[in-house]
């Protein structure tokens, strides 16, 4: 486990702070910590999704990437379905196309189809975790974390690609390191699902990374450290919004 943190501890600008923590394992707050954290499951695939739509694959790749969604997006937003059937709908039954003319498009669409496929897999077991627990699914509205570095993303292109994919590796990365640090003050069937997460989740945070440094073509590192001080500033900085990628508690 120490040499699958490691690189993300080296990547990140800065460790969770222990008031994050301290509110994290607290009870009253598991709802929200495995709430939020469903959610950003879903955010994960969605975004992954999202890329491979724009930028690698034809229109009807596309379509058959939405029905594929769709019925976990019909669940957290319109709260239709039972979540126990969403088990049957984690794996893609369609080979996607990448469109002519994009050289990095089989590459991504390789890596953010598995991504996703991990994604849903991971969205399941979150909602067996909180049936275990006897948590029912409610909506819940998202933090500021996503948004405060999306917010950051260049305009134009390849730039704004390049940018949302290390956003996408900062996120991954942080969401890793979290579980790593909940994992031991936590309930042993929730400590032990955080660490089964780990791996993937490192394998994003990296597919992510080469992804982008792939595209552009040349040396990423300057725009990395921008991201990473935007990303270690909504980690430090006070946030009265509790979520899991929240910053320092400050209610
Ligand atoms: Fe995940
Ligand atoms: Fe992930």
């Amino acid at each position: 486990m120490e040499t699958l943190l490691a690189p993300i501890f080296d990547f990140l600008g800065c460790e969770t702070p222990d008031e994050w923590l301290q509110e994290a394992v607290k009870k009253d707050n598991l709802p929200v910590v495995l709430l939020d954290h469903l959610v950003c499951e879903l955010k994960a695939a969605q975004s992954a999704m999202y890329l491979i739509r724009k930028y690698a694959v034809d229109k009807e790749s596309g379509d058959a990437l939405l029905a594929w969604l769709k019925p976990f997006e019909d669940f957290t937003y319109r709260k239709v379905g039972d979540w126990r059937e969403l088990a049957n709908h984690q794996k893609l039954n369609k080979s996607m196309l990448p469109r002519s003319g994009t050289p990095y498009g089989q590459d991504l669409i390789d890596k953010m189809v598995l991504l996703i496929k991990e994604e849903l897999h991971h969205f399941y077991q979150v909602l067996e975790i909180m049936d275990m627990f006897g948590i029912a699914y409610e909506s819940i509205g998202s933090s500021r974390y996503a948004r405060g570095m999306l917010r950051e993303v260049r305009t134009y292109e390849p730039e704004a690609l390049i940018d949302k994919l290390i956003c996408g590796a900062f996120i991954e990365a942080r969401s890793c390191e979290r579980f790593a640090k909940l994992a031991p003050h936590v309930d042993k069937r929730l400590g032990d699902f955080y660490i089964s997460l780990l791996r993937s989740e490192a394998r994003h945070y990296q597919d992510y990374l080469t992804l982008a440094g792939d595209i552009a073509g040349e040396d990423i590192s300057q725009r990395v450290q921008y991201f990473c001080r935007v990303e270690e500033n909504l980690i430090l900085s006070p946030d009265d919004d509790f979520k899991f990628h929240s910053g320092i508690p400050c209610n």
